[in-house]
């Protein structure tokens, strides 16, 4: 009997961040990058708090972590949404409390009864003459965070000179006003999970699991069905593809054929093995606006924002990854209607929403298992990146199925990371 050859052990080094296709996994384990990322990512990106119609009077508001911080949204008597650190000047008690509240025109911090105006000013300190001359109210307002409303949703950002939100938007801001179009919240739901925020970000952006892993749900569904991968600059990213629900490969190809006057041929297996001639991959980019408003579409905004939009808008569900800890995330759903449907719409809507991706919903069952297991496998030292390569090749676009919208995201997170301005592949020009 030949003894087993022994297999070389491999260093902690090995594939370090050589490649676009290759993440570091201790960039998930690392508290040193865990506290880099809330100075470097979070501290200058946006972050969604909520939408305007849970701002719907004056005095509204609506709390939130960013970087770890307590921040507010607060809608004043005078009707404008602004954003302060929910923190108190005096000794740092927050000051609009809960979740969300209302609150009109000022509010009295809950310790030693200071008092600021909705637009943050310090307006009222008991017994003042105690503190002589020691205690210029103008400089202890409320500190203002910065607030962007676009398409009826409210973000907020740390850094006073964070990018405009339009132009931080980039190509999205066209498709996240289409989105959003005519719509309202209708739901929220929201669960804690002991794992890294970036592998529930980057399962959000992973089409390739889903036939595994929402297996049940793909068997449901008739198998899956081919789509698009794209990036949009400034390095958000977006997956289109045909709606469920009676989906048929062979009819999608016929009616795109009919459509562009091209014969065309798609299949699963095409899709997946990448075989598409030059012609079928030129069909397929100029299917894609078809497919963004009448198809599913998946749309992340770096960071850990993401929409997703089924079938005209069947639904819509919003969801936000935000970090508490190295290894403990916070995801928010929300969940949107459109304005003026009727009840039972509604209710569909949100039955749909806590069937699927709900906290017990199926398809968050299964990505919460799968992203739990994996921080847990992370911690081993056998292997120092993780693979994301599937599908590489130049340019903007790419497969449903590949690893693309992935490889945007960590590229991007390189950027913010090395502090150094991110470069787009070539090969998409955007209308
Ligand atoms: S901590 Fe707010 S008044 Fe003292
Ligand atoms: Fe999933």
């Amino acid at each position: 009997m030949t003894a087993q050859a022994e297999r070389p052990t491999p260093s902690l080094d090995r594939h370090a961040r050589t490649s676009p296709m290759l993440v570091p996994r201790r960039n998930y384990t690392d508290p040193g990058l865990f506290e880099e990322e809330r100075v470097k990512i979070f501290r200058r990106t946006w972050q969604l708090i909520c939408h305007t119609s849970e701002l719907p009077e004056a005095g509204s508001y609506r709390t939130a972590r960013i970087a770890g911080e307590p921040v507010a949204v607060w809608r004043g008597i005078d009707g404008v949404v602004r954003g302060f650190h929910n923190a108190c000047t005096h000794r740092g008690v927050e000051v609009l409390l809960g979740a969300k509240g209302t609150c009109p025109g000022s509010v009295k911090c809950m310790y030693h009864a200071w008092t600021f105006s909705d637009k943050g000013d310090l307006t009222g300190v008991p017994f003042p003459r105690a503190y002589g001359e020691g205690l210029d109210k103008s400089e202890y307002g409320l500190t203002p965070v910065k607030v962007a409303e676009f398409a009826g949703l409210v973000f907020a950002a740390i850094d006073p000179a964070v990018e405009n939100f339009e132009d931080y938007l980039g190509e999205a801001a066209r498709y996240l006003r289409e989105f959003m179009d005519g719509t309202e919240v209708i739901g929220r739901a929201r669960w804690d999970y002991p794992g890294n925020w970036k592998l529930w970000t980057d399962n959000f952006r992973d089409n390739y699991h889903p036939q595994f892993l929402h297996r049940m749900i793909a068997d449901g569904r008739g198998g899956m069905q081919p789509g698009r991968n794209y990036e949009l600059a400034s390095g958000h990213s977006m997956l289109t593809f045909p709606a469920y629900g009676g989906f048929n490969i062979e009819k999608y190809a016929a009616g795109l054929s009919a459509e562009l006057g091209e014969n065309l041929t798609l299949t699963v297996e095409d899709s997946a093995s990448r075989g598409h001639t030059a012609q079928e991959q030129e069909a397929r980019l100029a299917a894609w606006e078809r497919d963004v408003r009448h198809g599913n579409t998946i749309f992340a905004v770096f960071p850990n924002f993401d929409l997703q939009y089924d079938a005209d808008g069947s639904s819509i569900f919003l969801e936000v990854a935000t970090p508490l800890g190295l290894d403990s995330t916070v995801v928010e759903l929300i969940i949107m209607g459109k304005v003026g449907e009727s009840a039972a719409e509604r209710k569909r809507r949100l039955e749909t929403g806590a069937d699927s991706q709900g906290s017990w919903g199926k398809i968050t069952a299964d990505d919460l298992e799968a992203s739990v297991r994996a921080q847990s496998g992370l911690q081993g030292t056998s292997l120092a990146t993780s693979h994301m390569g599937r599908g590489l090749k130049p340019g903007r676009v790419g497969d449903k199925f590949d690893e693309y919208s992935l490889r945007c995201f960590h590229k991007l997170w390189n950027s913010y990371i090395d502090e150094e301005p991110i470069v787009l592949e070539k090969g998409f020009v955007h209308e």
